[in-house]
């Protein structure tokens, strides 16, 4: 099974570098963020219980984010791997995954790191602010605020992987296209 992280901050093209890595390698893709909107949009309690958090930028708590991503695991049994987008965003998420993976004996390939500066970052969410929708991308203080809170809570999480010898850095600055072949080249025996 493969198994990807894609990690990076707010804006780093996670979402986008996804749909390519699951055309290309057939993997099923989980993005925590995602699956909390389509709960905000079907008024789900999840969905209510999120979104005081993703409008501030805040996370959502651990508890809550783990047992949801495991149960989307479980969706999947027939799954060739997974795409893990924007989870695990704390030490606490990493732990459970890698115990929910090494449970299903499929642990965690790698982790694909994108690599964007900060102002760059802001630059691509404030112009997807105009079409996206998404109230976390429309307030800069709210935007700067989820690059804290990656930077505070979330970039830890690359120490957790690197020390397992499975993180790789990819730059993530080009088009689409080139970003897309920098991250299949970094994919371990593929
Ligand atoms: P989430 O939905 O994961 O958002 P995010 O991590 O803040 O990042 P984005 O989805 O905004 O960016 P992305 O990296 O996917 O980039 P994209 O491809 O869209 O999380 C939202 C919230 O949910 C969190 O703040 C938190 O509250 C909650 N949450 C989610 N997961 C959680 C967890 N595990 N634990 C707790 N809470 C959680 O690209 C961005 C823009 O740039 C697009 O407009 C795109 O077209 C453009 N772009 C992409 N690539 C390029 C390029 N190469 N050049 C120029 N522009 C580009
Ligand atoms: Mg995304």
């Amino acid at each position: 099974m493969l198994n990807i992280i894609l990690f990076g901050p707010p804006g780093a093209g996670k979402g986008t570098q996804s749909a390519y890595l699951v055309e290309r390698h057939g993997l099923v893709h989980l993005s925590t963020g995602d699956i909390f909107r389509s709960n905000i949009k079907d008024g789900t309690e999840l969905g209510q219980l999120a979104q005081s958090y993703m409008n501030q930028g805040q996370l959502v708590p651990d508890g809550v984010t783990i047992r949801m991503l495991e149960s989307e695991v479980d969706k999947h049994p027939e799954a060739k791997g997974f795409i893990f987008d924007g989870f695990p965003r704390t030490t606490a998420q990493a732990e459970a995954l890698d115990e929910l993976l090494n449970d299903r004996k499929a642990p965690v390939s790698c982790m694909l790191a994108l690599e964007v500066a900060e102002e760059e970052l802001k630059l691509r969410l404030l112009t997807r602010a105009k079409t996206s929708g998404r109230p976390d991308d429309a307030d800069p203080a709210v935007i700067q605020k989820r690059i804290d809170v990656y930077n505070a809570e979330t970039a830890p999480v690359a120490s957790h992987y690197a020390d397992q010898g499975k993180f790789t850095g990819v730059d993530g600055i080009g088009t689409i296209e080139e970003i897309a072949e920098r991250l299949s080249a970094a994919i371990p025996n593929d």
